[in-house]
C-alpha cells in the first residue's frame, strides 16, 4: 500500500476541476457580508448540497460575489498552489462564464484575471494549469457559436479547449444543438472536453463521443449502463475524469460499493482521477487516490496506471508532458 507522502510524490495531472469548485467557504460568508448579498443557507450548512442541481444554483450565488479582478487572479492563483500541494504538475482547469453574472459581456477580461493568477503560481514555481472556457449544457447553439467565435478570434495561449458541463438532465439531446459549435472549435485547434455520463446515462456519452467529438470526457461513469458505449470508450482511447467524492456527495450512486470505477477500468476504458470542486465537496486530489486504493483496492500498479493516465491525458502540450515525469 501507498501513504499518503507517497501519493503526494507521484507525477500526476488533474483533468476534470472547476474553477468555480475552488471558493473557500469561509471567504464566501466575509465576501457575502461586506457586500450585503445574502447567504443561500446557514453558515454551518453552506456545503450541504442537495444533488447537482442545488449545487450548480449554489456556483451561480457564489460566483456573484467575485467582481474584482484581484479575486478572481487569487482563485486561479490558489487553485494552483493546492494542486502543487497534491503533487500535481498540471492541470486542465474548467472555467463556465455563465455562473460568473457581474462580469457579463467581459469574458476576454475575466480570461487575463485568470491568467494573470496562473501566471503569477507559474513563476513562483507551482503547477502549469490550461483553460477549459465552458457552455452551460442549457445555452443555445448560437451562444455556442458566439463562444467559438469569441475564443477563436482571441487565440489566447491558456485556453486549451471548449468544454460543456452543467445539467445534462435539463436538456434532452443537446449534443446535436453543440455539434456544429465543436466540430468548429476542434478545426480551430481547441480540444474538447465533455460532461456526460453523470446527469445523463449513457446515451449522453455516446453523444458526446460521435456528435461532439470529445477528446475526453468529464466522468463518463454511467457509460456503464450500456456496455456498447463502454466498449466505444475503450477502443477510440477516449479518457474518463472519474470524481469520486463527487459522484457520492451530489448522489450519482449511493455508496462506492455501486460505483463502476473498477469494472470500466477492468473494461479497458483509460481512467483518471480528479476532485471535481475541490474546495466545495472538501477533498483533496491526493484524498480521492486514497479513497482509489481504500474503497476500491486499487494495488500500487493500479494508483501508478491512473497517475500515468491523467498525463497522458491532458491537454498540456507535447513538449511539456515530456518534462512531467
Ligand atoms: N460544474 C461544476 N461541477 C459540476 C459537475 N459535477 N457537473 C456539472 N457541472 C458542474
Ligand atoms: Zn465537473
Amino acid at each position: 500500500r501507498l501513504c499518503r507522502a507517497q501519493m503526494v510524490s507521484l507525477p500526476k495531472a488533474e483533468v476534470h476541476v472547476h474553477l468555480e469548485g475552488c471558493f473557500d467557504p469561509e471567504q464566501l460568508a466575509v465576501w457575502a457580508l461586506s457586500s450585503g448579498i445574502p447567504m443561500p443557507r446557514k453558515q454551518d450548512e453552506l456545503l450541504n448540497f442537495n444533488g447537482l442541481a442545488d449545487f450548480l444554483a449554489f456556483l451561480d450565488w457564489s460566483c456573484g460575489l467575485v467582481s474584482s479582478r484581484e479575486r478572481l487572479a487569487q482563485l486561479s492563483y490558489s487553485y494552483a498552489q493546492r494542486l502543487s500541494q497534491n503533487g500535481g504538475l498540471y492541470a486542465d482547469l474548467i472555467f463556465n462564464p455563465t455562473h460568473w453574472k457581474t462580469w457579463r459581456g467581459r469574458l476576454g477580461e475575466m480570461i487575463d484575471a485568470i491568467d494573470a493568477g496562473l501566471r503569477a503560481a507559474e513563476e513562483d514555481g507551482l503547477a502549469s494549469v490550461g483553460l477549459c472556457v465552458s457552455l452551460l449544457r442549457q445555452q443555445t447553439a448560437a451562444e455556442a457559436s458566439e463562444l467559438v467565435d469569441f475564443l477563436t478570434a482571441l487565440r489566447h495561449p491558456r485556453v486549451v479547449a471548449l468544454s460543456i458541463d452543467g445539467n445534462e438532465a435539463v436538456t434532452k439531446g443537446s449534443g446535436t444543438r453543440f455539434a456544429q459549435a465543436f466540430a468548429r472549435a476542434g478545426r480551430a485547434g481547441l480540444k474538447r472536453t465533455v460532461h456526460a455520463g453523470e446527469s445523463s446515462g449513457a446515451e449522453g456519452v455516446r453523444d458526446a463521443i460521435l456528435l461532439l467529438g470529445a477528446d475526453r470526457i468529464d466522468h463518463g461513469v454511467r457509460a456503464i449502463d450500456d456496455p456498447a458505449v463502454v466498449a466505444l470508450l475503450a477502443e477510440r482511447r477516449i479518457p474518463i475524469g472519474v470524481c469520486l467524492t463527487s459522484n457520492i456527495k451530489l448522489g450519482v450512486y449511493p455508496r462506492y460499493a455501486e460505483h463502476p470505477l473498477r469494472r470500466l477500468r477492468d473494461a479497458g476504458v483509460i481512467t483518471t482521477i480528479n476532485t471535481d470542486d475541490p474546495v466545495l465537496l472538501q477533498t483533496t486530489l491526493v484524498d480521492e487516490y486514497l479513497i482509489c486504493q481504500n474503497e476500491f483496492e486499487f494495488s500500487p500498479h493500479d494508483i501508478v496506471d491512473v497517475a500515468l493516465n491523467s498525463l497522458a491525458a491532458s491537454f498540456a502540450s507535447d513538449e511539456a508532458k515530456m518534462t512531467y515525469r
